[in-house]
């Protein structure tokens, strides 16, 4: 996982729960770099596996709902970071419709070995969009997050329904109806 999510991470956790809640979980778990982390170096998931973890502990929240979170943070970075991503879709939807085969390709041209999960898009009507979430990281709540952002970006007020498809988290139907 690219170390620009842990960065993100790590300053999402700082803005939410406190510097003190930084260094908890950079003492408390056993991190390749001591949590430090180059935006560009490549780090294994189960290092923020282990963080989301012991953060859900530690604060009480569920993990879906810091994985969520943090999607909705993601977004916002995202934007700032990466405009030059948001130039052609004149809508929520186009933009949700081109992650898959523009922007996560997009993506891969910067960081050649990340890890992506895939989509699949399909409108079942002007204002129902649905989406498939695949992938062995099963982060479908970060997703999730990443698509209610999306949604408030393009003002188009969504009603999401999360519908698992397997147990183990790897696959994700979100039905996704936007406001007329
Ligand atoms: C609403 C739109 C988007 C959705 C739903 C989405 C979804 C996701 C998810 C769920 C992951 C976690 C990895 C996994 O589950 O396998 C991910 C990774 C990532 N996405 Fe997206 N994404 C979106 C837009 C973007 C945009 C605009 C960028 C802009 C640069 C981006 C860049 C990345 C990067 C850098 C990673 C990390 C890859 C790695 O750690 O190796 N995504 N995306």
């Amino acid at each position: 996982m690219k170390g620009v999510v842990f960065t993100e991470f790590l300053e999402m956790v700082e803005q939410k729960f406190g510097m003190e809640m930084v260094n908890a979980l950079i003492e408390n778990n056993d991190l390749s770099t001591d949590g430090v982390y180059s935006a560009v170096g490549t780090y294994h998931h189960s290092e923020m596996v282990s963080l989301v973890v012991d953060l859900g502990k530690r604060s009480g929240v569920t993990i879906p709902d810091l994985l969520k979170a943090f999607g909705g943070y993601l977004f916002q970075t995202f934007k700032t970071g990466y405009p030059e991503m948001f130039a052609n879709a004149t809508d929520g939807f186009g933009f949700l419709q081109s992650v898959d085969q523009e922007i996560h390709v997009e993506v891969l041209k910067l960081y050649p070995d990340a890890e992506l999960p895939s989509f699949r898009t399909e409108l079942l009507e002007e204002n129902v969009l649905q989406m498939d979430y695949r992938s062995d990281r099963a982060m479908g709540a970060l997703a999730h997050g990443l698509i209610e952002a999306c949604g408030e970006h393009y003002n188009e007020g969504y009603e999401i329904d999360f519908q698992p498809q397997t147990e183990d988290g790897k696959h994700v139907r979100f039905v996704i109806r936007r406001q007329a």
